[in-house]
């Protein structure tokens, strides 16, 4: 019994893989170019009839038996999810470039990318989305080398703007969390707020902030300005601030010099382990003034 079914199973794997060569070769002749490139879809294998069931190779130009262009079984995506079922479109955001159809971004015969790219990334993406939004003086790193879909799918998700996964956690996946959980943390960054502060991709600003530096902070802490800020008792005007004044170079941050000297040269924007979120050690307020003032 056992060896007659498996004959059974090898001998319809052998009529089908016939079959499929039977299909071949016709096309082939004519149209070898398209099943040269490194990466060939494995439905190739199957067949170009698997996809092109109406086209006529008798004659040429072929006669189509059908409407849908090319001859193809049916439109996209449903041609696709025919073997490739498990991507129906099934999540709460599906990516608008799929409804442009799949081939808007795959060859589905053979491409010299990886997964059948039309193009790598990030040019893939370029190609419908302004490169210009994704350079500037500032770029993640992620963005810069093409890991689009490190943070995106390409298809759908459960996520709004497709994200693999929501802020914080997304970020987490490359940052190390305990640098945004120390004792005291700012309550933006419990909120897992991170984009109030920060862009995605790049910015015109140092550390892809959306702002001049103090005025990230001073969006949400206006009252700083309005009343000396740190050095109350002996200044009327209380500490700079590291607000530019027109036409002058900013402030050089002593403690940590390249860097730029604003709110965060004293405060800690994600977490800190001394109250006040200072950046160094210090139980009162006057143990941080000595990471820039010899005393
Ligand atoms: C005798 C050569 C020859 C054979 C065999 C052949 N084709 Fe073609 N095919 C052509 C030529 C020539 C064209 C028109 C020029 C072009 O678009 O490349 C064409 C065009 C096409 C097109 C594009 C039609 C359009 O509207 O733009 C498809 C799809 C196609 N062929 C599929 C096939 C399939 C599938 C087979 C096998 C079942 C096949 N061809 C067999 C020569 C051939
Ligand atoms: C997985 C499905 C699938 C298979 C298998 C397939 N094709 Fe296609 N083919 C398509 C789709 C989809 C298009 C339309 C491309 C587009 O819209 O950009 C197409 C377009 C074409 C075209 C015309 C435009 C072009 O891209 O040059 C030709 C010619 C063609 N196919 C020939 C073939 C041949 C020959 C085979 C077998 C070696 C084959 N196809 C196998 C899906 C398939
Ligand atoms: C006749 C069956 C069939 C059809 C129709 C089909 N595919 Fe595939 N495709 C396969 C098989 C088999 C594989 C390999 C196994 C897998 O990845 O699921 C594959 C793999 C892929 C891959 C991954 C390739 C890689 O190198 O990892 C992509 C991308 C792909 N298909 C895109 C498409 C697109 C786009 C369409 C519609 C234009 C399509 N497929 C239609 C059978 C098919
Ligand atoms: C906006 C461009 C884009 C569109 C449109 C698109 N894909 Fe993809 N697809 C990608 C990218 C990019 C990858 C590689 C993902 C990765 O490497 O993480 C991919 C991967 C795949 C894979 C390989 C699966 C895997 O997880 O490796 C399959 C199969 C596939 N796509 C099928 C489809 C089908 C079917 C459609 C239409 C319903 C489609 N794609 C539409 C960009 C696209
Ligand atoms: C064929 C054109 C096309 C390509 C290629 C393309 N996109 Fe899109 N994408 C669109 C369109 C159209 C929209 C909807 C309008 C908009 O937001 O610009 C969109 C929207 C998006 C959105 C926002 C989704 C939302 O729900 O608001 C993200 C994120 C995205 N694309 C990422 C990517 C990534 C990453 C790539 C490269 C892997 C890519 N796109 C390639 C056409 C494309
Ligand atoms: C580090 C993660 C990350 C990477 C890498 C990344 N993105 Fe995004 N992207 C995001 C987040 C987060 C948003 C949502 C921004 C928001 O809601 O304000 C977004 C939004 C988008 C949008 C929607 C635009 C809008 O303003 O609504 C597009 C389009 C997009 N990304 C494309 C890309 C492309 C193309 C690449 C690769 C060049 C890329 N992204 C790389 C995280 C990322
Ligand atoms: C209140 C605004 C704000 C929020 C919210 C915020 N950041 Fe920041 N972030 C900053 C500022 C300001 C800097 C620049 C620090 C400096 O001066 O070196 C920074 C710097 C960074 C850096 C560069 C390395 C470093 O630590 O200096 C990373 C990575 C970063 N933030 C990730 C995140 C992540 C992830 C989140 C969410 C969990 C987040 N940020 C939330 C304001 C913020
Ligand atoms: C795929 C990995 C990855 C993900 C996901 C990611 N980052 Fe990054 N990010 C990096 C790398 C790599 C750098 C550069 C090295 C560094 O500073 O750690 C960087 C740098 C940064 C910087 C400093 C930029 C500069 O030039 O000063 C900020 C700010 C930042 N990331 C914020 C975020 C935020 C916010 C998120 C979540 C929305 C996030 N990152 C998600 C990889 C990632
Ligand atoms: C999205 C709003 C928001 C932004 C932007 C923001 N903060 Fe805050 N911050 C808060 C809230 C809410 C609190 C808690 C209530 C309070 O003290 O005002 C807080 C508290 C603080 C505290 C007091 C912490 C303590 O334990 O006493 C400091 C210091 C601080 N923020 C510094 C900054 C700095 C520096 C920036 C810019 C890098 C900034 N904040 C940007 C919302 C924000
Ligand atoms: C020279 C160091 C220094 C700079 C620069 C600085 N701070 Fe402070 N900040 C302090 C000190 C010291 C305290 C007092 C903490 C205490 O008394 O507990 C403080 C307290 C705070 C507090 C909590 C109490 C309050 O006043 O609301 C907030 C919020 C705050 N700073 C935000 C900011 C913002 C926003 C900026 C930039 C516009 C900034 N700080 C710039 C040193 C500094
Ligand atoms: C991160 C570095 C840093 C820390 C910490 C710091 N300062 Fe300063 N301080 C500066 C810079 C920069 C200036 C401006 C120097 C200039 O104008 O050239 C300044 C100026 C001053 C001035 C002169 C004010 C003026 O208008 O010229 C006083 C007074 C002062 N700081 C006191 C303090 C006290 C008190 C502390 C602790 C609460 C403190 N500083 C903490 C960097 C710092």
């Amino acid at each position: 019994m056992r060896p007659s079914v498996l004959c059974i199973l090898f001998f319809s794997f052998f009529l089908c893989v016939s079959a499929a060569h039977a299909a071949g070769p016709d096309c082939v002749v004519c149209h070898e170019a398209l099943t040269k490139e490194k990466v060939v879809h494995p439905a190739l294998q199957m067949g170009c009839t698997s996809c092109h069931t109406a086209v006529d190779a008798a004659e040429v130009p072929h006669k189509m038996t059908n409407k849908v262009p090319m001859g193809l079984s049916a439109e996209q995506p449903e041609l696709c999810f025919g073997c490739h079922d498990k991507m129906r479109l099934k999540k709460k955001v599906v990516h608008a470039a799929v409804g442009m159809g799949c081939t808007s971004c795959h060859n589905p015969h053979s491409s010299k990318n990886a997964k059948l790219l039309k193009a790598e990334l990030p040019d893939l993406c370029y190609t419908c989305h302004d490169k210009k939004k994704f350079t500037g003086k500032t770029v993640h790193a992620p963005v810069g080398i093409g890991l689009c879909t490190s943070c995106h799918s390409p298809h759908q998700s459960d996520n709004e703007k497709l994200l693999v996964s929501v802020p914080p956690g997304l970020c987490y996946t490359c940052h190390d969390k305990s640098a945004f959980t120390k004792k005291n943390v700012h309550p933006p960054v419990a909120a897992g707020l991170c984009l109030d502060c920060h862009a995605p991709h790049a910015s015109e600003q140092m550390a892809l902030l959306r702002k001049d530096p103090p005025f990230v902070c001073l969006d949400c802490h206006a009252n700083v300005r309005k009343v000396p800020h740190a050095v109350a008792g002996f200044q009327s005007y209380g500490h700079p601030l590291g607000i530019a004044k027109k036409n002058k170079k900013y402030l050089e941050d002593p403690a940590r010099p390249g860097k730029r000297f604003y709110c965060g040269s004293c405060h800690n924007p994600h977490s800190s382990d001394s109250s006040g979120l200072f950046r160094y050690d210090a139980r009162t307020p006057m143990d941080i003034c000595s990471a820039c003032h010899k005393m």
